[in-house]
């Protein structure tokens, strides 16, 4: 197995124009992978956290071209002659950091780090990284496509994060890739006429940002482009409610188009899932209300994902198998820090019969390596956005190689998911 030769860490830009890191590992015998790390905006409190320099002349506080060069040198030299393995580099890098939540060299930093040996590892094999990781990997995931972007990922006046399609019914991935421009295509169409055409600027995640005021109406628009499309029966729908940032701690009540009570919220999404064919809804209550999400998942036949409440860490996946709370996990390995453990999450959540959907950051970069992962994971879902912006396409483009690459082997996830929630 090679061996670690150098670390070197730089500044680049995330698709928001932000700061962020790259990382690029090199080995003794000259096998070299760089890796990006991705930055979220509509964060959750227990996240691992990123480092910046706060230097307000650069980038408005947010370089961190004095935190790399500090860490740089350490870091390089403590993994200078580990072996080229996975877990090995983490868990260094995990002592090394020594704190809970990653927040003294950074999440950002060990992300890049940690995919970039991955990266490394699977070029020194001569592999794709999905192969590298996992040689039986076969399932290309269902895109969760997100065609209405609000709250934190849009300067409109939508208070839903997303509004999601999920081409279920596609043949493969490739299809299901030309349905969702489609639908896109359709709807705006309707957002031009209705909306004017400043609602067809886009989201961070490529959306389309209309004044939607209320689930009804995002679903309604969604449900009507779906049927001029042609596409009526062929998608399900899902919703990001990011609810975290919509929930008033003092009142306890959550605001979309008014103020929600929880039960009263609770009412709506019951409505949806048994009227509007909405089959999947992340982050339905706020980040810590672990027992509100288990009364979902008891009383509602639908894909529950935790996002900003499992922020995919074991410890917090378990706690959520032990309530039963949710059934899927949003899987963003920047959210705990180091592939091994987001791997952990995963495996732990599977084991328990939970969906994984693998996902973006908002502010994502051309790093295409979630691609690799979701198909390395079997996730059933992928999460990255709409396909009209550079981070975005990266992903699917890559999807669309992998596809190709697996040919008859592949085996697209639409068809299972339909049978456990459509
Ligand atoms: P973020 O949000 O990347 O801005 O944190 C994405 C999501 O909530 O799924
Ligand atoms: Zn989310």
């Amino acid at each position: 197995m090679p061996y670690v030769k150098r670390v070197r860490l730089s500044e680049v830009l995330d698709g928001r124009g932000d700061p962020t890191v790259a990382a690029t590992v090199t080995t003794d015998d000259g096998v070299e992978a760089t890796a990006l790390a991705p930055s979220g905006r509509s964060t959750g409190r227990h996240e691992a956290v990123e480092v910046r320099d706060g230097e307000s002349e650069w980038y408005n506080g947010r370089g961190l071209r004095h935190h790399l060069a500090q860490v740089e040198p350490e870091i390089s030299e403590a993994l200078e002659g580990s072996r080229l393995d996975i877990s090995r580099v983490d868990e260094a890098l995990i002592q090394l950091d020594g704190t809970a939540n990653k927040s003294r060299l950074g999440a950002n930093v060990t992300s890049a780090i940690s995919l970039a040996v991955a990266k490394a590892a699977a070029r020194a094999d001569g592999v794709s990284l999905y192969h590298y990781l996992n040689p039986l990997a076969r399932t290309l995931p269902v895109p969760q496509m997100n065609l209405i972007n609000g709250g934190r990922h849009a300067y409109n006046a939508t208070p839903v994060q997303e509004f999601i399609v999920m081409p279920v019914k596609a043949g493969d991935f490739a299809e299901a890739l030309s349905w969702t421009m489609r639908i896109y295509h359709a709807l705006s169409q309707m957002v031009k006429q209705r909306y004017g055409h400043h609602a067809l600027n886009t989201g961070d995640e490529g959306g389309l940002t209309p004044d939607v005021p209320s689930l009804a109406a995002g679903l309604d628009l969604l449900s009507e482009a779906v049927k001029n499309a042609g596409l009526a029966g062929g998608v399900r729908y899902g919703l990001d409610m990011a609810a975290t940032h919509l929930y008033d701690v003092n009142t306890q009540q959550y605001t979309i188009d008014r103020a929600y009570t929880r039960e009263e919220l609770f009412a709506m999404y019951a409505d949806i899932v048994e009227h509007r064919q909405v089959v999947s809804i992340e982050d339905p209550v706020e980040e810590d209300d672990f027992e509100g999400l288990a009364q979902l998942t008891r009383r509602l036949k639908a894909q529950w994902v935790g996002d900003d409440l499992f922020v995919t860490n074991p410890a917090r996946v378990r706690r959520a198998i032990q309530m039963g709370a949710g059934n899927a996990l949003l899987w963003k390995f920047n959210q705990i820090g180091t592939l091994s453990e987001a791997w952990t999450a995963a495996d732990v959540a599977r084991r328990h019969g939970y969906e994984i959907v693998v996902s973006e950051r908002s502010g994502d970069t051309e790093d295409p390596a979630i691609a690799d992962l979701a198909v390395a994971l079997g996730a059933s879902q992928i999460k990255t956005g709409a396909p009209v912006r550079g981070e975005r396409t990266a992903k699917y483009n890559r999807l669309l190689a992998i596809q190709r690459e697996l040919g008859t082997l592949g085996r697209y996830a639409g068809q299972d998911l339909m049978e456990r929630y459509g």
